[in-house]
């Protein structure tokens, strides 16, 4: 028998920040010459945080997210995601890692058109390798409130039913951290509440760290700590009273 755990590896590990740009830089060439979309960005965000990314049209906050979720390659800088260097990784282990470590949620949903609910969920458990990929499927699409839409396709959805199957797939593998580019920006404002409340249950759940591009203050105060972004850098940054989550650690 272990010795009652005073120093909880998880615990530990989550002082260690899940993410840490410095510098980041990111030059995008275009018909019109070189582009500096990210010009210096630094960012730490520790695990189980929950960050709001907000800031004018433009000024890179996707472009950040797709260089968190190693969809895009930073130009220079240091890019450190869950202890990985991204900027050292092949595309293989970055995809990888995506597969194990981190859950993506677009604005447009992104579900493959041709598998039904629960094969959205379960074919990235499968392929990780998870016996019981159609079970936590099924399970998944339960707590989303999903349980009579399983073998729905996406074009049978409506668009809040498949911003939850995206949301049960992104949760599904028990991610660090979710990722979200204004999940709520092609719903209307009921829908996109329920979808909201739902992303922060699991989160809260199951102790991710969230980080979510909003355009809505309502939705960024949400997360206690607010980053506005502005011409490719961080322009602000503030973080709020405790949270229940932290009030109750
Ligand atoms: N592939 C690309 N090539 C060149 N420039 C790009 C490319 N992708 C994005 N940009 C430019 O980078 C800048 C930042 O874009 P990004 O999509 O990150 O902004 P954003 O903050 O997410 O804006 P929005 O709120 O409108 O979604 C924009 O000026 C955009 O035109
Ligand atoms: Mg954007």
């Amino acid at each position: 028998m272990n010795p009652p755990d005073s120093s909880n590896p998880t615990t530990a590990q989550s002082r260690d920040p899940i993410i840490a740009l410095k510098d980041l830089r990111l030059t995008l060439g275009s018909e019109a010459g070189e582009v500096n979309i990210l010009r210096g960005l630094d960012l730490t965000v520790g695990a189980g945080e929950t960050v709001s990314i907000v800031g004018p049209s433009g000024s890179g906050k996707t472009s950040m997210l797709m260089v968190i979720a190693g969809l895009e390659r930073a130009t220079g800088g240091q890019v450190m995601i869950g202890g990985k260097d991204f900027m050292k990784l092949g595309e293989d282990q970055l995809a990888l890692f995506r597969r194990d470590n981190l859950g993506i949620v677009f604005q447009s949903f992104h579900l493959v058109p041709t598998m039904n609910a629960v094969e959205n969920v379960a074919i990235p458990l499968e392929l990780a390798g998870r016996r019981d990929a159609f079970d936590r499927a099924r399970a998944l699409l339960e707590q989303v409130g999903l349980g009579h839409r399983l073998s729905h396709y996406p074009g049978q959805l409506s668009g809040g039913e498949q911003q939850r199957v995206a949301l049960a797939r992104a949760f599904a593998a028990e991610p660090k951290l979710i990722l979200a580019d204004e999940p709520t920006g092609n719903l209307d404002a009921g829908t996109g509440q329920q979808v909201i409340d739902l992303m922060f249950q699991m989160s809260d759940h199951q102790d991710t760290t969230l980080m979510l591009i909003t355009h809505d203050p309502a939705l960024a105060k949400r997360c206690r700590r607010v980053v506005r972004m502005g011409d490719g850098v961080i322009e602000e940054d503030t973080t709020s009273g405790e949270t229940a989550r932290q009030a109750a650690e």
